[in-house]
C-alpha cells in the first residue's frame, strides 16, 4: 500500500512538472483534437499522396513528400490516441519517409502504406521537429494556387466559378472570410471543407515547431492562432454554422497576415 500511495504521488508530480513546463511561457503544438473519421481519411488520402508523389516525377517530388510526411506525423500527433502502437508506427513510416526524401530516395516510397504496419514506432514526444521537416518556407507554397505550385483544393470547395480557376487555399480562405456561406454553398462544401480546415490545424501546429532565431514567442502565438481557429472552422463547418465559419476563417486568415507582416521577407 504504502509503496502504491508512493507510486500515485510520484507520478502526480511528474504530471504537474509536465504541465509545469508547458505552461511557463512555452505553448505546445500538440492537442488531440482530430476526431477519429477525419484522422482515418486525412491518413489515407495523405498515405497514398505520398506514393504518388513519390512516383510521379516532378520535379520538386523530394520536398512535397517531406512536406507531406510532415502533415501526415502531425495528423497522428493530433489524434486521440497519440502514443498509441497504431499512431506510433505510422509516425515511424512518416519519419522514415521524411529522411527518405531528403536522400532523394523515393522509389521505395512507392509501397509506402503497405510498409506501415513494420516500421519502427517513433514517440509521441518530438524534441526536435526538424528531424520531420528543415522549414516552413516549401510547406507554405501548400497555400498558392494550383498554377503558382500550390496544392489547389477539392472540386467540392470550388464554390464560386473565382475559386475553380484560382483552385487555391489561400483564395478559399479569403472567399470564406470575406461573405457568408448561403445554404446551397454550404450544402456543397460541407464534407471537404472540415477536413481541409483540420489540414490546416495540422499546418499551423508544425509552423509552432519550426520557428526562426529571433522573436520566438510572437510566432509561437501567431502559430497557436492558426491552429486553434482552424479547429473552429472545421467544427462550425461540421455543424453547417455559417456564422461561425465567417468568423473562423477571418480570424485564421488574420493569423497568416499577422504573422507575415512580422515575419515574411525579414
Ligand atoms: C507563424 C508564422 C506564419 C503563419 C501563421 C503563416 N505563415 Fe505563411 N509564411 C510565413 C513565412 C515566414 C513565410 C516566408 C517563407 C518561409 O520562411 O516560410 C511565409 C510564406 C508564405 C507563402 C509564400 C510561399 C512561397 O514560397 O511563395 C504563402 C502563400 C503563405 N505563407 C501562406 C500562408 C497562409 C495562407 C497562412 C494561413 C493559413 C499562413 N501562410 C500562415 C510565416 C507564416
Amino acid at each position: 500500500m504504502k509503496r502504491f500511495l508512493f507510486l500515485v504521488i510520484g507520478l502526480a508530480s511528474v504530471t504537474l512538472l509536465a504541465s509545469g513546463v508547458q505552461g511557463g511561457g512555452k505553448s505546445s503544438a500538440w492537442k488531440p483534437y482530430l476526431p477519429d473519421d477525419a484522422y482515418k481519411e486525412l491518413t489515407a488520402r495523405s498515405i497514398k499522396f505520398i506514393e504518388e508523389i513519390a512516383t510521379s516525377g516532378d520535379k520538386n517530388a523530394h520536398e512535397k513528400t517531406e512536406v507531406e510526411a510532415a502533415i501526415l506525423a502531425a495528423y497522428t500527433l493530433s489524434s486521440k490516441n497519440a502514443a498509441g502502437d497504431a499512431a506510433s508506427s505510422l509516425r515511424g513510416a512518416s519519419l522514415q519517409a521524411a529522411q527518405s526524401a531528403r536522400k532523394s530516395d523515393l522509389k521505395k516510397l512507392a509501397a509506402f502504406g503497405k510498409n506501415i504496419a513494420t516500421a519502427p514506432k517513433a514517440p509521441a514526444e518530438i524534441k526536435d521537429f526538424t528531424a520531420y521537416l528543415q522549414a516552413t518556407e516549401p510547406m507554405m507554397k501548400m497555400f498558392l494556387s494550383q498554377k503558382k505550385g500550390g496544392e489547389g483544393i477539392h472540386p467540392d470547395l470550388h464554390y464560386q466559378v473565382k475559386l475553380k480557376n484560382l483552385n487555391g487555399i489561400e483564395a478559399l480562405l479569403s472567399s470564406l472570410a470575406g461573405k457568408k456561406l448561403n445554404d446551397e454553398n454550404m450544402a456543397k462544401v460541407s464534407k471537404e471543407l472540415p477536413l481541409l480546415a483540420y489540414r490546416l490545424a495540422a499546418v499551423g501546429s508544425i509552423t509552432h515547431e519550426l520557428t526562426p532565431k529571433k522573436d520566438v514567442a510572437k510566432w509561437r502565438e501567431f502559430s497557436i492562432v492558426m491552429r486553434d481557429e482552424s479547429i473552429k472552422l472545421a467544427e462550425g463547418a461540421s455543424k453547417k454554422n455559417a456564422d461561425e465559419i465567417l468568423r473562423a476563417a477571418t480570424a485564421v486568415e488574420n493569423s497568416c497576415i499577422d504573422c507575415h507582416s512580422v515575419f515574411k521577407n525579414k
